[in-house]
C-alpha cells in the first residue's frame, strides 16, 4: 500500500448523535438544555442567508434574547480569513464565551459553524489549523442541522476552507470537527430550488462511487457507499426527486456518503471539481458533475449515469465553461488539481502524474 494513503479503519469518530424524521427540529430546544453541557452561556446560530428572506424556518428555531444570530452567505464558499473576522466579530459582541453553536444550512454553513467552533476553542487563526489533526481540544458543543443534501458536511471530520494566500482548499480535518449533535429534518430541504437540490445531492452520488472506485477500500465504508449510492439512483430515477420519500432518502445517502468518506478517499472528479472552484469559483455540487461530464474515461458508467440523471430531471449541466481560458487560467486549473495527491493516488496509484500529465489535465479540462 502506497504510503500517502492510511490504511485500515483508523479509530473513526462519527457524529455522537442524530435524530432523524420529520419536524425533528421542533427537539432542538431539549436538546440545547438537555445535552449541551458546557457552562452557561449564549448560543450563536449560523443560518443561511437564504432563510433570511425565504420561508419561516428562523422563527421555528430556539433563539433566546441573549443568543447571536449570524447570516452565512453563500455566494461563495468560505476562505480562513472570513472565518477568522466572523470568529472576532462573535466574540467582540458579548463578554461571555458562547455555550453552544448551531449551524442551519447547507455544506458552507455546516462547515462554518464547524471551523469556528475549533477557533473559539483552539485559539489562532484559522489557518494554522488547515491540515490534519492540528486541532489539540474540543470546540465549543455544535449542532448540525443540514437544509440541503449531498456534501455530507453534517458526518465529516472536516470543515473546507480556502486560503487566499496559498490557494488550499483545504479543511480542519479532526476528530474534533465533528458535530455532538445532527438534527437530520427532511422537511428541510423542501424549499430548496431543483438544480441547487440536483448538483448537490449529486455530491453524495460522486463521494460514493469514487470511494467504491479507488484502491483504498475497506467493508464497512463499501457498505454505506453501496447502500447511499442506491438511494441516489432511487431519487433521481424517480418523477418525483423532491417528493417527502425522496428527500428522506437523499438526506440519508447524504449522512451515510459522509460517514463512507470518513473511511477511505475520493477519486479523480473531486480534485477537477477543487480546481474549477479554487479557479473559477465555482461551487463544489455543480463543478463536481462539470467535472465528471468531462471525465468519461476514469468513469464510464458514471458519468453516463450523470447524463440520463439530468435528461430525466431536467437539470442543465454548464458547458463551455472553459472555452476561452487563458494559458495562465489552465496552468492553475492544473496547480490546483494535481496538488490533491491522496484522493489521486486512491483512483490510479502512487503514478498518478505519469497519467494526468500538464497536458492531459489541460486538455480534459477543455472538455468542460
Ligand atoms: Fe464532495
Amino acid at each position: 500500500m502506497n504510503k500517502v494513503l492510511d490504511t485500515g479503519v483508523n479509530n473513526v469518530r462519527n457524529v455522537s448523535r442524530y435524530i432523524f424524521g420529520q419536524n425533528c427540529l421542533a427537539k432542538l430546544a431539549e436538546i440545547l438544555s438537555t445535552h449541551c453541557t458546557g457552562p452557561t452561556g449564549h448560543t450563536v446560530y449560523f443560518v443561511d442567508s437564504y432563510f433570511r428572506e425565504n420561508g419561516s424556518l428562523i422563527d421555528r428555531l430556539p433563539i433566546e434574547e441573549s443568543d447571536q444570530v449570524v447570516f452565512v452567505s453563500t455566494v461563495d464558499e468560505p476562505t480562513t480569513d472570513l472565518i477568522d473576522t466572523m470568529c472576532a466579530q462573535i466574540l467582540s459582541e458579548r463578554s461571555t464565551m458562547p455555550r453552544a453553536i448551531v449551524g442551519v444550512g447547507g455544506g458552507i454553513t455546516l462547515d462554518t459553524a464547524k471551523a469556528i467552533s475549533n477557533l473559539i476553542g483552539n485559539g489562532g487563526r484559522a489557518e494554522d489549523y488547515q491540515g490534519w489533526d492540528l486541532l489539540s481540544k474540543p470546540g465549543v458543543y455544535k449542532v448540525g442541522i443540514p437544509t440541503i443534501s449531498g456534501t455530507g458536511a453534517e458526518a465529516t471530520r472536516t470543515c473546507v476552507m480556502t486560503n487566499p494566500r496559498t490557494g488550499a482548499k483545504l479543511g480542519m480535518n479532526s476528530d474534533f470537527t465533528v458535530f455532538d449533535q445532527l438534527l437530520l429534518d427532511p422537511d428541510l430541504s423542501a424549499t430548496v430550488p431543483r438544480d441547487q437540490y440536483f448538483y448537490t445531492g449529486m455530491d453524495a452520488y460522486i463521494h460514493c462511487f469514487e470511494a467504491l472506485r479507488g484502491s483504498h477500500r475497506n467493508v464497512i465504508g463499501d457498505a454505506m457507499s453501496i447502500q447511499a449510492l442506491d438511494l441516489c439512483r432511487q431519487v433521481f430515477k424517480s418523477d418525483q426527486m423532491m417528493s417527502d420519500v425522496n428527500r428522506a432518502n437523499l438526506m440519508v445517502a447524504s449522512y451515510l456518503g459522509g460517514c463512507a468518506i470518513a473511511t477511505s478517499y475520493v477519486g479523480v472528479v473531486h480534485p477537477f471539481s477543487a480546481g474549477l472552484s479554487v479557479v473559477l469559483g465555482l461551487h463544489h455540487g455543480i463543478a463536481n458533475c462539470i467535472a465528471l461530464m468531462a471525465l468519461s474515461e476514469f468513469y464510464k458508467e458514471e458519468h453516463d449515469q450523470l447524463h440520463a440523471f439530468a435528461d430525466q430531471q431536467e437539470i442543465d449541466v454548464p458547458k463551455d465553461i472553459c472555452a476561452n481560458l487563458s494559458e495562465d487560467a489552465f496552468e492553475n486549473l492544473y496547480k490546483a488539481t494535481i496538488v490533491h495527491e491522496k484522493p489521486l493516488t486512491n483512483a490510479l496509484g502512487a503514478d498518478f502524474h505519469n497519467i494526468l500529465t500538464r497536458e492531459k489535465v489541460k486538455q480534459i479540462f477543455s472538455r468542460m
